[in-house]
């Protein structure tokens, strides 16, 4: 039965919260497998803006099972925030936790805050929680959080952890001083979320087994991913599609079909290499017309034309053969687009990524230019929707239909707005007639 991987192509920011909460409306179960609160995916409902950093993007859809796989970091006292925020606008919360996800400690975030500027991180404690995951000395799992043995860990913990901590000025003088604190702190929280711990990997496949119907929602994106983006400028996670049957326990051979999201322009947020980037008036204009400010951090994201360098690469290493396209509402009113084909490094045309983020930094695009399309209104946009892909402007077809040739891939949905009624279905992305359901 279907399961499918929503993946982010680029740097993150690509929409994914949008067509996440688009498809989720077929689907019984949405799971986040990778980040944790760094992410930040806004939904828009009947013209309330919803930003959630941990619960999947599906949210807000009554009925669904929400899942946080055992490869999320998880910031325990935002969940359960996040938890109250939807349950307040009157949704029930069927919410699965991994008992084998890993808990985000407070010193986490401090570190993060004191130490990641190099990279330009989120300052949510990622780096440090997955840091200390990989030790494995010093990591706690949800599982560890509500067992009764907690304090005895954590004192083995911050035993080991005592003269890192004493570096940031995070523990004074007293050790015992501080474990009181943050044990208590979170012994508050743990009632609150132990009926939600479980085996995910386990009710996944038996949720398969039984013919629901799975969707994984990957965060940030394909460019920022721990082993493929470009490192070191990246998240500590595998943002990828592959990262789904390690951070959920499902097989690769469970997942039936891969989409990848991609804006309709590049964005980035932090630091690191971005070949396409632009400043100036245009910059300014898709910035504000396209509310290019993180939604975890408030930062202004860095603007850049469509590289479909980075395209083919994320199409190769996440296996997408379709493409939800987004906010090419933004690019109306300018006059001329641009879109990269390939780069020059040091005199040579290339048409990959280099694996050093130094020699990365310093590729010139190539790009071909498209003839822009005039401004066109939100009920426009609407209508447009409405009736079909063909009503776009010429113009715009064109742009997309040059996406589509050199990624040979199929853009399946088409998004021109926010909101849920600006969106152009072109394709049935889960084969839905197929498999019989509406
Ligand atoms: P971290 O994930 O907080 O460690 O940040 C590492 C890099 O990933 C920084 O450049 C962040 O701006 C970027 N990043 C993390 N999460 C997101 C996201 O959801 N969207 C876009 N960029 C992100």
């Amino acid at each position: 039965m279907p399961s499918i991987v929503v993946v982010g192509a680029q740097w993150g920011d690509e929409g994914k919260g949008k067509i996440i909460d688009y498809l989720a409306k077929y689907v019984d179960v949405i799971v986040r497998y990778n980040g944790g609160a760094n992410a930040g995916h806004t939904v828009n409902i009947k013209g309330r803006k919803y930003v959630f950093h941990l619960l999947p993007s599906g949210a807000l859809y009554s009925g669904k099972t929400l899942v946080i796989g055992n490869g999320v970091v998880v910031d325990v006292a935002q969940l359960l925030d996040e938890i109250r925020t939807v349950e307040e606008a009157g949704y029930r919360v069927n919410l699965i936790l991994s008992n084998r996800a890993h808990v985000v400690m407070p010193w986490h975030k401090l570190i993060d805050k004191a130490s990641g500027g190099k990279i330009g991180t989120t300052g949510r404690g990622i780096g440090p929680t997955y840091t200390d995951k990989m030790w494995r000395k010093t990591a706690v799992r949800i599982s560890d959080l509500i067992s009764r043995n907690f304090r005895d860990k954590l004192r083995e913990i911050l035993k080991l952890k005592e003269h890192e901590l004493k570096h940031y000025g995070i523990i004074g003088d007293s050790v015992e001083e501080y474990l009181e604190e943050v044990y208590s702190s979170l012994s508050k929280l743990v009632e609150a979320i132990k009926p939600y711990v479980d085996d995910v990997s386990l009710r996944l496949n038996e949720f398969l087994d039984q013919g629901k119907w799975v969707l994984f929602e990957g965060a940030q994106g394909t460019m920022l991913d721990v082993d493929h983006g470009t490192y070191p400028y990246v998240t500590s996670s595998n943002t990828i599609s592959g990262g789904a049957c390690t951070g959920a326990g499902v097989p690769p051979t469970r997942i039936d079909v891969v989409l990848g999201v991609a804006k309709a322009y590049t964005t980035r947020v932090g630091k690191g290499p971005m070949p396409t980037e632009i400043r100036g008036e245009i910059a300014e204009h898709i910035r504000e017309k396209g509310g290019e400010y993180g939604a975890t951090t408030g930062r202004p994201r860095r603007i850049g034309w469509l590289d479909l360098v980075v395209l083919k690469y994320a199409r190769r290493i996440n296996g997408f053969s379709n493409l939800a396209l987004t906010k090419l509402d933004v690019l109306s009113g300018i006059k001329t687009i641009k879109i990269a084909i390939g780069y020059e490094l040091d005199g040579r045309k290339i048409d990959y990524i280099p694996a050093s983020s130094e020699e990365y930094a310093r590729v010139k695009p190539i790009y071909v230019e498209f003839p822009g399309w005039r401004d066109i209104s939100r009920d426009e946009w609407r209508e447009i929707a409405r009736s079909g892909v063909s009503t776009m402007p010429k113009e715009a077809i064109k742009y997309v239909n040059f996406i589509r040739e050199e990624l040979n891939v199929d853009i399946a949905i088409i998004s021109v707005g926010p909101s849920r009624e600006e969106t152009i279905l072109l394709k049935d992305v889960f084969n839905i007639k197929e498999w019989g359901r509406y």
